[in-house]
This record gives structure tokens, C-alpha cells and sequence, in this order.
């Protein structure tokens, strides 16, 4: 049996992802290079395919599978908020917000699903942590400079994002 917690955390998840899609397209609307597209484009993606990957579940448990209008908004303001900063700025607060809203949550739905119960829950519960990871560690490589710093999506995404160009992560 699915628990109210459970079923509670994962609608927020999943307007979390509606939050990071509006957030990423705001930024992406900002910017005509060719690097920064790349990036945000893949962590887009990375966005949508989360919330394809949720919604069964939210349908399945009866609830809003429409975007809410205010995580939408919430995107978009938080984008313009950062819209004078740097692009390194931009990410260290990403991985700020991420680091101390979006970790806890996201990996606090595994605690509240008993895998020998309900085993696709669980699944479903480790894949939004693996996301979640995996969104921090880009974040991180891009305010670090790291080379290449969307490469921990390339297996994780199902359609990835190709450059034209080899990313350089020169710019920050
Ligand atoms: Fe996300």
C-alpha cells in the first residue's frame, strides 16, 4: 500500500520538475552562445524526461498530472532573480538550492516506500535520487570548470543532447 507521504512527495517532485523546466527554458530564452545552450538545453531534457518518468505514477495514484501554474512561475521568477549574474553564478546558486531543497527531498521518497511491497515504487523512487545526483554533479562541474560538463548525462538521459561542438567550459 502506497502512503499519503509518499504519494504527497511525489507530486512535489514532480512540480519540481515543472519548476526546473520553466527555470532552464527562461535561461535558455537569455542566451545565444553556443556552450550555454548546450548545457541548459541538456539539463532541460533532463528536466522533461523526469517528469515523463513520473507521471504513470501520479496518474496511477489519482493525482494533478497538468503543470501547476505556480511551479511554473516559480521557474520563471527564479531564472530572471539570477538574470545579472554570472554564469558561474547562476550555477553555484542552482547547486545551493538543489544541495538543500531538492537532494532531501528526492531522496527522502525512498524512505517512505517499502520495496518488498511495492517494488516499482521503489524503482521509481531510486531513479528520482540518481536524477537529482546527477543534476547537482553538472551543476558542480560547471561552477568547477570541469571539461565536458554535461558528460554525466550522456548515459543517464534517454535522448541526450549532442553539441556541434566539443563543450570546452572555457568561459566561466
Ligand atoms: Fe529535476
Amino acid at each position: 500500500m502506497i502512503s499519503g507521504e509518499f504519494k504527497e512527495n511525489l507530486l512535489n517532485v514532480y512540480r519540481g520538475e515543472q519548476f526546473g523546466e520553466a527555470f532552464y527554458a527562461t535561461l535558455l530564452a537569455e542566451t545565444d552562445d553556443e556552450n550555454e545552450v548546450v548545457i541548459l538545453a541538456a539539463l532541460l531534457q533532463l528536466e522533461t524526461e523526469g517528469k515523463a518518468r513520473v507521471r504513470p505514477f501520479i496518474v496511477k495514484y489519482g493525482l494533478p498530472a497538468y503543470d501547476n501554474p505556480n511551479s511554473i512561475a516559480g521557474g520563471v521568477e527564479t531564472a530572471r532573480g539570477l538574470e545579472n549574474e554570472s554564469w558561474r553564478n547562476k550555477f553555484e546558486a542552482m547547486a545551493a538550492i538543489i544541495r538543500e531543497q531538492g537532494l532531501p527531498q528526492y531522496e527522502g521518497l525512498l524512505e517512505k516506500v517499502i520495496p518488498e511491497e511495492e517494488p516499482e515504487a521503489a524503482e521509481l523512487a531510486e531513479f528520482v535520487a540518481a536524477h537529482e545526483r546527477v543534476i547537482l554533479e553538472v551543476c558542480e562541474n560547471v561552477v568547477n570548470g570541469t571539461p565536458n560538463p554535461t558528460s554525466p548525462l550522456d548515459d543517464f538521459l534517454h535522448f541526450p543532447i549532442a553539441s556541434r561542438t566539443r563543450l570546452s567550459n572555457e568561459e566561466n
